[in-house]
């Protein structure tokens, strides 16, 4: 289904309806370019869940930030720098997955290799400097 998000306000609802579906476990691969609104999102799903907003920012340096919420941790990835798979192999990312968490992976397609088969797709295209399609598939 595709969504219409008029503001960041918007694109934070829709990242709360997903949060409310998840049970733990999941892994959330966000697609789009720079600036589409990938860390937004995720900082909607962070909040849904009941942790921090302002703790959500890009991994893109360190490449994992972990988000404890009142109900789910959720571990936020960049795979915007990495080389290879090998850097998430490094990080533990397989592990990750096993910790009963959400794992939310900014720039996914990088390391469509070793993502879980079952995941949750987010496509977020900027359509005006305000407007994005948001297009949520549970593949
Ligand atoms: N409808 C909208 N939804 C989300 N963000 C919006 C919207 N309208 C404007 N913005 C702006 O777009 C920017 C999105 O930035 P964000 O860091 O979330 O992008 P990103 O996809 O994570 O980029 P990067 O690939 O660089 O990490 C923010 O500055 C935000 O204020
Ligand atoms: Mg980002």
């Amino acid at each position: 289904m595709t969504q219409h998000s008029y503001n960041v306000e918007d694109t934070e609802r829709i990242a709360g309806d997903l949060a409310r579906t998840l049970r733990g476990g999941e892994c959330i691969a966000l697609h789009g370019d720079l600036g589409a609104g990938k860390t937004q999102f995720t900082r909607g799903l962070v909040k849904a869940l009941g942790g921090d907003g302002r703790a959500v920012a890009s991994p893109t340096f360190v490449l994992l930030h972990v988000y404890p919420t009142k109900s789910l941790t959720v571990y936020h990835l960049d795979a915007y720098r990495v080389h290879g798979i090998e850097d998430f192999e490094q990080i533990g990312f397989e592990e990750l997955l096993d910790q009963g968490g959400v794992v939310v992976v900014e720039w996914a397609s990088r390391v469509s290799e070793i993502l879980p088969k079952a995941h949750v797709d987010v496509t977020i295209e900027a359509t005006e400097e305000n407007e994005r399609l948001i297009r949520v598939t549970f593949v």
